[in-house]
């Protein structure tokens, strides 16, 4: 992967802290059947890294009464990027939950959190140490690491024109279909096809997380496990277009959907020009053509509860 910073030193997605009311069942979903690592808890936090990622962790679970997104945490180049986009943040109105400060988390680092503009908290950081990682093996059908997360937003041109205007994200391309119309932003910090994207729903919510597998062998096999530990299958296995990616969707526990991919296009020019696919088109949505057709009701099983850290910044 190139990290490249973009225009604000913003070089990738770090990871993804969610809120739990079922802390137990979900550790257990993403320790044994996901296939991720615990690295650290107090029985309150659970903090799970990927094997084959230098990050601390990809996902924190927190238990509490009300399921939400914490956060998502993008990485910066420095700390004066940091310091200078908080600055950016706070001169276009941009509410700060914090000034920049030392991290007390995992490895590290400095940084700061902020609302974007439908409330989710965004955390910023640079300067946290990398994880001891590893190559994941042929046949190791575990998540290499995190690739992307989609957040459900009730307007995606307003959500997408504040990443790309605010934080510097460009838009890569755009699902939709003549019935909804457009339903889906991929957009780019870095040179993969997309670290987020924006999915037309009927409130903030998480849509999904998505994690990379080491290859299609690799990916399959996990798909297999996570059926055979009795987890609910929302889509796949297919191939997307946009992003050339693989895909499997699934609910864990607590109903936020998650995905095993792996194979996602990177973007290596900058002539790059976004284009607009019509998802009920044959093949767009599964070049393989094994998959269910995409439906609404597909649809509806990634809309999620709504978020209840709506402009509430997670306690910890
Ligand atoms: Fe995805």
């Amino acid at each position: 992967m190139n990290t490249t910073p973009n225009e604000h030193g913003i070089t990738h997605l770090r990871h993804v802290d969610l809120a739990v009311p079922d802390f137990a069942t979900q550790r257990t979903f993403y320790k044994d059947t996901w296939g991720l690592t615990e690295v650290g808890t107090d029985g309150e936090l659970s903090y799970l890294a990927a094997e084959g990622s230098p990050e601390q962790y990809i996902v924190r679970l927190r238990r509490a009464a009300e399921k939400r997104l914490d956060l998502i945490a993008f990485g910066m180049d420095s700390t004066a990027s940091v310091d200078a986009f908080a600055q950016t943040l706070a001169g276009r109105g941009v509410q700060l939950v914090g000034e920049p400060a030392a991290l007390q988390t995992a490895g590290g680092g400095y940084g700061f959190r902020f609302f974007d503009i439908d409330g989710r908290t965004i955390e910023v950081s640079a300067d946290v140490e990398t994880r001891r990682h590893r190559p994941i093996e042929e046949r190791e059908a575990i998540p290499v690491r995190l690739s992307h997360a989609v957040m459900n937003s009730t307007d995606i041109h307003r959500t997408r024109d504040f990443y790309a205007a605010v934080l510097g994200f460009r838009l890569t391309d755009t699902l939709y279909t003549p019935h909804m119309g457009q339903v889906m932003h991929f957009m780019r910090c870095n040179d993969w096809h997309h670290s987020l994207a924006i999915a037309h729903g009927p409130h903030p919510s998480v849509h999904h997380v998505s994690f990379e597998m080491r290859g299609i062998d690799e990916y399959l096999r996990g798909t297999g496990r996570v059926l055979q530990a009795g987890t609910k299958k929302i889509w796949g296995p297919g191939r997307h277009t946009a992003g050339d990616n693989t895909f499997t969707y699934f609910l864990d526990p607590s109903g936020n959907t998650m995905e095993y991919t792996t194979a996602l296009e990177t973007i290596t020019t900058d002539e790059w020009h976004p284009t607009v696919y019509d998802v009920t088109q044959p093949g767009v949505q599964d070049q393989w053509g094994i998959a269910d057709p995409f439906s609404e009701i597909v649809a509806k099983d990634s809309f999620n509860d709504p978020d209840r850290g709506v402009f509430v910044a997670p306690p910890v």
